[in-house]
């Protein structure tokens, strides 16, 4: 959020002053202060008003993480294993392995899976700056958590919606024949191995599909789906039934509508 705004004023102060990414938290070193996105929420959605603002530089410090709270870098970890899921078999195969404890971050595999985690976003990034195609890949979770996030009036942290998210993106890929069952379990084992959430908090599935797609339909648009077909292969969809995205939400804990 600090990062979001401040680059946000600094594109827009006086036609654009330089500015520099500190980020401080996991979330920030693994996704949001790389890649010159910037934007700020308004209260009809998040990420409404930004621009595309690269930063001089981005300077992390690891050793500033030991004080984040357990659930940060939990939360953090989320969009590392995204990173993993969408271009770094590698990387997913040891987070999966069972390494994945706070203890090992200190031990020193964190900086590395971030050195990895980087690398997977940034070479999308320079591949499709302006998400004209490519980039829409780092969205993935991000439909289902966006909408989650909403739902839950922000409670959930941000890692936390976008583990459950692409848990429902493997079992939607995998109820369209598009990848094995398997990968939605593999997917949610990394994540609880993180004690990060794997199912869907007991919402209104309703009211999770209007949060999802509430957006959208003020912009005229239509939901692109992130679909993960395999660990390191990924498909866009924009035909995705919402029968069966519902179906997969209820499977996850979401509630009927009365
Ligand atoms: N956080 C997604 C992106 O940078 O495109």
């Amino acid at each position: 959020v600090t990062g979001d705004i401040a680059g946000f004023a600094a594109a827009t102060f006086m036609r654009g002053i330089p500015f520099v990414q500190i980020p401080t938290t996991i979330l920030a070193m693994a996704d949001a202060s790389v890649g010159a996105k910037t934007g700020v929420d308004l209260p009809q959605g998040k990420n409404l008003v930004g621009v595309f603002k690269q930063p001089e530089l981005v300077l992390m410090d690891p050793t500033v993480l030991a004080t984040l709270p357990l659930e940060e870098i939990r939360s953090g970890m989320a969009e590392v294993i995204k990173h993993g899921v969408i271009d770094a078999p590698d990387l997913f195969a040891d987070l999966e392995s069972g390494a994945g404890t706070v203890s090992s971050w200190w031990g020193g595999a964190g900086v590395i899976w971030l050195a990895r985690t980087l690398r997977v976003k940034i070479d999308v990034v320079e591949l499709d700056p302006f998400e004209r195609g490519r980039r829409t890949v780092l969205n993935l979770g991000h439909t289902v958590g966006h909408g989650l996030e909403r739902v839950s009036g922000f409670a959930l942290r941000h890692g936390e919606a976008v583990g459950i998210g692409m848990v429902a993106a493997a079992r939607i890929a995998a109820q369209l024949g598009r990848a094995d069952p398997s990968l939605a379990g593999r997917i949610s084992a990394a994540l609880a191995s993180w004690d990060l959430p794997v199912q869907c908090p007991p919402f209104d599935v309703e009211r999770i599909w209007e949060a999802m797609t509430h957006d959208k339909k003020k912009q005229g648009g239509e939901l692109r789906w992130v679909l993960p077909r395999d660990i390191g292969e990924i498909e866009i969809a924009t035909t995705v039934p919402p029968k069966i995205v519902k179906a997969v939400l209820r499977d996850l804990g979401a509630r009927r509508s009365q």
